[in-house]
């Protein structure tokens, strides 16, 4: 906790200090079903027996424990480390923020912790003691869970603006931490429920794709936790302002008249206008719907008196934003080719995107992202299970049908980067993406809509 209140969540001394408690009781809950630490007057106390000794010694955090109403901590079987992160974390703060921001309770629904209780707070589910900690096949679960929770939230959203109520900021925060924790335990699932077939730039799955496009590069530039959360948010609400739009320009398959398009472009300026006078949003998600469509070179909308450039968050929505944008106008045209999309935007670089971020983009969802179906030249046909850092091009993927088109039945992994020893070219290569995938069965894991 001290470590904590000095050093950020991803510091070496933090991180270290905690390891060293995580597993200290991941032994004792190797065993024993939970661990109860309780304050008891002034003495803290393991099961019924207080420690007087120990007491003594740590008098100052007891204090602390008894001023944040924290008398009595659970630590449940099936903890995890991202957990314990959070809990200590909530620990540390001051406990007038603690009492002021609503209590524990909402803390602990932000950092998903469900395997800690404090006193009679708890996420648990009573018939959750026994369950084993999230297995890997329930990692997709959990990320198609809050994907879809998501649209809800965006339905409410609008529902909001729309009879002038008050924005469900904490529904936000949730949402936007929940994407936070799928993408820390694992980026591929999260990455292949953004690859829907088709939707509009009006749709609420283009503002969720938006918000893990951003918090993902944001998290890959190792900004800290509390402007991850500041920019998944702005990420969802970046398009807000085409409330004010009607729906059939919005929806024009055609292309769209002069006037048509001033009346599109007024959606920065009229979401910015918005944020700003919502309650309890961040001020940087009204930036972003301002900037997110003033380019690198300073071109784009809208008009500016003053020739700034944006900021670092409305820089990376604006990448997350066009590629999705991209990618789902495609997906109407019956083709959404990924190498075509890397092609169009790395044209761009410089001019539309911050040659940096985009490429750094493109370093972490790769130019075929996970959940694309890739013909290799040895003519198998596989899906791309996790992006390489090492070479965009050259990812990892799960061979599933063998050269003659037969299924090999049980998939198995191939990392494209490898290399022959004997002549020093890579193995394998990817051809290309296949487009239409009637007459190749995907694994249901790696199935973007539920099946
Ligand atoms: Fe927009
Ligand atoms: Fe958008």
């Amino acid at each position: 906790m001290q470590m904590r209140g000095m050093y950020s969540k991803e510091h070496t001394l933090f991180k270290s200090s905690l390891n060293t408690l995580y597993y200290m009781l991941d032994d004792v809950l190797f065993e024993e079903k939970e661990i109860t630490i309780g304050v008891i007057g002034d003495e803290v106390a393991y099961g019924k027996e207080p420690f007087y000794e120990t007491s003594r010694q740590i008098k100052g955090f007891i204090q602390h424990l008894k001023s944040i109403g924290a008398d009595k901590i659970t630590f449940y079987k099936g903890l995890n480390l991202q957990e314990l992160v959070e809990f200590v974390s909530i620990l540390a703060l001051n406990p007038e923020t603690i009492k002021r921001t609503g209590g524990f309770e909402v803390y602990f629904k932000m950092g998903n912790i469900t395997n800690v209780a404090v006193g009679k707070i708890s996420l648990r589910k009573k018939d959750q003691t026994d369950q084993p900690a999230e297995a890997p096949e329930d990692v997709m679960l959990s990320a198609r869970k809050n994907y879809n929770s998501g649209e809800n939230l965006m339905k409410e959203i609008f529902d909001d603006i729309n009879t002038n109520q008050v924005l469900n900021v904490e529904g936000i925060r949730i949402f936007v931490s929940n994407i936070i924790n799928n993408l820390l335990n694992n980026r591929a699932s999260l990455l292949i429920l953004t690859a829907v077939k088709s939707h509009d730039e009006y749709s609420f799955v283009h503002n969720i794709n938006v918000s893990i496009f951003s918090v993902l590069q944001a998290e890959g530039l190792g900004l800290e936790q509390r402007y991850l959360n500041d920019i998944g948010a702005a990420g969802l609400l970046h398009d807000v302002g085409k409330i004010s739009i009607p729906g059939e320009i919005l929806r024009k398959k055609g292309a769209l008249t002069e006037e048509e398009f001033a009346i599109i472009k007024r959606h920065s300026v009229y979401g910015a206008k918005l944020l700003l006078e919502s309650p309890d949003i961040n001020v940087l998600a009204a930036k972003v719907a301002f900037e997110h469509h003033i380019r690198y070179d300073m071109g784009g909308y809208p008009d500016r008196a003053f020739d700034k450039r944006v900021g670092l968050a409305s820089m990376i929505v604006t990448i997350s934003d066009f590629y999705d944008a991209l990618r789902s106008k495609r997906a109407y045209a019956g083709e959404v080719a990924p190498e075509k999309t890397y092609e169009e935007m790395i044209k761009l670089s410089g001019k539309h995107f911050h040659p940096l971020l985009l490429d750094h983009f493109f370093r972490l969802v790769g130019v075929y992202p996970p959940g694309t179906l890739v013909e290799l030249d040895s003519d198998e046909i596989a899906i791309v299970v996790k992006e390489s850092s090492l070479d965009i091009k050259r990812p990892q993927v799960e061979v599933i049908y063998d050269k003659n088109g037969n299924s090999v039945g049980e998939p198995y992994l191939l990392n494209l980067t490898e290399k022959d020893p004997a002549t020093g070219k890579f193995k394998k290569t990817i051809l290309r993406s296949i487009i239409s995938n009637d007459k190749f069965e995907v694994p249901e894991k790696y199935k973007p809509s539920a099946p």
